[in-house]
């Protein structure tokens, strides 16, 4: 853990330079637009520790699949998004000297990374050789309003001396990712071309061709005033710059503004990624730098109102949940259904930028209820896409029929390469079905099942009808051979939470049939002729859920998380010395893989979905066994504890788990930041607030609060959407407050007890 970041409300604030956290910081202080994203990296030349990272979404390289032992089945590549071309560069060269933090004093330095407006700052005073000492404001953002723009204010101030300057802004395609297996360059140079005051590049990706253009534009301002000044093209392989040479006047503010496009072949026909940037450039550069910042924050304000969560009484807490927010919104903004959101996001490379389970599991609530309904929509309409290639997958692995979606994905097709991930951690599917499920429950978007939702379903269920087996000893239908979310067990049989996961899945997907059936006949038979969906397919789901086997233990009375788990030398983590912790860093997997520890809620997991099917004392009973047994490795882990502890009543242990995933980054919690940011996870944090403290559900599309309050916080309050309404919920020790901010009535209840809510209504805690 480590605390360094200043807690404010609206801001995060590192004061005084850290060159040993610069990793962390260059995670933390990303920014991004959803089309694009960019970490902290410097704008001029730094030598010291650093990892590059300008992501383009949706853009991404086929690594080759390299392991010691290949097994029939494995995906040929592993997908990552690419580290682009680094478009924030401006190198700095002061009489001679060149501007490099790792190598001169730096006096004085504060990033900030404004959360309301949306942009990151860097002021600082280093001193270079013969005491000269230079101020350097650096102001960036990438804007909410043109998808494709970066702009960044950069100036120089020499604090005591005049003197020559020379800066460098340029584009720089000649990059490679860290975590490439062989070392391998991506990009190759297709355009180059520069001007007096700008210029241009096109790069492609070795495999898959996708082009990328970045274009830049630049005006320099003396004085305040914008002036001409003697410049020079600088042309590399992959690379465009342009030298300006300046005399730099003591105390006076030289200005160097660069504006950007990126565009890429996704979104544009190859031929037309320059003109098409070249016009955008024009009109983000005429409107200029303060205005497009103010259409910007406008955006980014739009957002807050839509989905702040206000705490009062916990400064850090506000803060965390604030960069929680801020950082899922500046990931995923739902316009483009073919994009979907990383584990890491736009801050890092790990995980490949690929899709999870973590967004159905994970991300789906904060989108549904704090965004406009087609954006948590595109998200499932993603899934639907991909509905061939998931069929295609199971097709792979031997099935006859049905899908089984992949662990981790660019474009549908798998690309883990982990048997015991990519073949058996098929409760995957058993996310994507509840997310239909989650979605149409909180929208009521019945248009969607029918035409989409359905036939996921459909598939999904005739996975697991051939993925079970029926066991004559137990007479019972069984699953062998899986890895359950608890990712320290591998090929266990009867998970619980897949087994459950997977006759629910056919439980519902025989609902939605009966449903469409009685609604829509004609589509129902449509669907019916198209899918080849029979009785005898349907009879079977039913014996397949009548029959399912489920692992207890009676003596507890609790859900055995998988066969066998009780014969594990059972032991708890506070009986752990600490320095074992975390276990993936200290424990060689062979002892991880026998003891009974837990990775993340797997059972838990379970309940946590199918809450409307579990009573409290279960919960209780279950909760009890297996969270102190869990080390919350993974960091989807607390969020889905502190819900269910919340649940329970447990302030103590729900505020615990909230600290756990809340501030995970910002206090580098897992010692694992510098990777990037935990994207998924801080949609969990967003879930902890509001189904955990607020207690919120919808239980047959009707809202439901269960509040409570963590001892430390005066009030919270959070917005959310449902169906036409926007509504605020505030949350005192003594109150609770549910305003309806656009006045369609909405029936919901409260501790139990419905209310109509036309404009607000206050309900006093017992
Ligand atoms: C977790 C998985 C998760 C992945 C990406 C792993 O550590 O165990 O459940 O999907 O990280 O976030």
């Amino acid at each position: 853990m480590k605390q360094y970041i200043k807690t404010d409300e609206w801001n995060i604030i590192e004061e005084g330079f850290h060159p040993e956290d610069q990793l962390l910081s260059e995670s933390i202080f990303s920014i991004g637009n959803g089309h694009m994203g960019q970490r902290a990296n410097f704008e001029e030349q730094y030598s010291g520790e650093s990892l590059q990272g300008s992501y383009m979404a949706g853009v991404y390289y086929t690594d080759k699949t390299k392991v010691g032992w290949w097994k029939n089945g494995y995906p040929e590549y592993f997908a990552k998004v690419l580290n682009a071309a680094n478009w924030i560069g401006i190198n700095v060269i002061i009489d001679g000297e060149t501007l490099d933090l790792a190598k001169c004093e730096v006096k004085e330095f504060r990033r900030v990374l404004n959360m309301k407006d949306g942009y990151l700052q860097r002021t600082l005073i280093a001193r270079l050789s013969g005491q000269k000492e230079i101020r350097i404001d650096a102001k960036r953002f990438v804007s909410m309003a043109v998808k494709e723009a970066g702009l960044i204010r950069y100036s120089v101030t020499p604090l005591n001396f005049d003197g020559e300057c020379l800066i460098t802004p340029y584009l720089d395609g000649d990059i490679k990712n860290t975590d490439s297996n062989y070392d391998e360059k991506f990009w190759e140079e297709i355009y180059k071309e520069n001007s007096v005051d700008g210029a241009a590049l096109t790069v492609k990706t070795r495999k898959l061709d996708f082009h990328a253009g970045s274009l830049m534009k630049y005006d320099i301002l003396q004085g305040g005033k914008k002036i001409q000044c003697s410049t020079e093209p600088v042309e590399k392989d992959k690379y465009v710059g342009c030298n300006i040479s300046l005399r730099l006047k003591q105390s006076e503010e030289t200005v160097l503004y660069k504006y950007v496009i990126n565009v890429t072949s996704r979104d544009k026909a190859r031929d037309e990624l320059i003109p098409y940037g070249r016009t955008r450039l024009e009109e983000i550069s005429q409107k200029g730098f303060d205005a497009m910042l103010q259409e910007h924050s406008a955006a980014w304000h739009k957002k807050w109102k839509e989905s702040d969560i206000v705490i009062e009484g916990d400064l850090s807490a506000q803060q965390a949940i604030r960069f929680n927010i801020f950082q899922l919104n500046q990931t995923y903004t739902g316009e483009d259904a073919r994009l979907n959101i990383g584990p890491k996001g736009f801050t890092g490379e790990k995980y490949g930028g690929s899709t999870y389970w973590d967004t159905e599991a994970y991300c789906l609530p904060f989108y549904l209820s704090t965004a406009d309904q087609k954006i948590s929509r595109n998200l499932l309409i993603y899934r639907y896409k991909q509905l061939e290639k998931a069929r295609e997958n199971a097709a792979k692995l031997g099935f006859s029929k049905g899908a089984l979606y992949p662990m981790v994905t660019m474009n549908g097709e798998e690309c883990h390469n982990e048997w015991e991930i990519t073949f058996e951690e098929i409760h995957r599917n058993g996310a994507i079905a509840y997310a239909v499920y989650n979605y149409v429950n909180y929208t009521g978007d019945w248009d969607y099942l029918k035409e989409y939702g359905l036939k996921v379903l459909l598939e999904l269920s005739r996975f697991w009808e051939e993925r079970v087996n029926f066991s004559e000893s137990k007479n019972s239908y069984v699953i062998l051979g899986v890895t359950g979310p608890n990712e320290y067990e591998n090929n266990v049989n009867n998970n619980w939470y897949t087994n459950r996961i997977a006759s629910w899945t056919l439980e519902y997907t025989l609902e939605v049939i009966s449903w469409m059936k009685e609604k829509d006949y004609p589509a129902y038979k449509n669907l019916e002729d198209k899918s080849g969906l029979r009785e005898t397919e349907i009879s079977k789901w039913m014996d397949i859920i009548k029959r399912m086997y489920y692992p207890v233990d009676e003596e507890r009375n609790i859900f055995l998380q998988q066969d066998g788990y009780l014969d594990k030398e059972q032991c708890l983590v506070k009986e752990l010395k600490k320095e074992n912790l975390p276990l993936n860093q200290h424990w060689s997997w062979d002892r991880i893989l026998r003891s009974c520890f837990i990775k993340q809620a797997d059972v838990l997991q379970g309940l946590y979905f199918l809450q409307d099917k579990y009573d409290l004392d279960t919960l209780r009973r279950n909760f009890n066994f297996y969270e102190p047994r869990t080390v919350h490795e993974s960091s989807l882990s607390p969020c889905i504890h502190a819900i269910l502890a919340a649940k329970l009543k447990d302030k103590d242990k729900a505020y615990e788990m909230y600290l756990k995933t809340a501030r995970l980054d910002l206090d580098n919690y897992n010692n694992d930041t510098e990777d990037g940011c935990h994207i998924t996870s801080m949609a969990g944090t967003w879930m902890s607030v509001v189904e955990g403290f607020g207690g919120m559900r919808v239980v047959k599309e009707k809202l439901h609060f269960d509040p409570i309050i963590p001892d430390t916080w005066k009030s919270f309050s959070f917005k959310i959407k449902f169906r036409e309404s926007l509504l605020k919920v505030t949350i005192t020790k003594a109150k609770v407050a549910i305003k309806n901010e656009n006045g369609n009535a909405v029936t919901l209840s409260v501790y139990g007890n419905d209310y109509s809510l036309d404009k607000e209504i206050v309900i006093l805690v017992q």
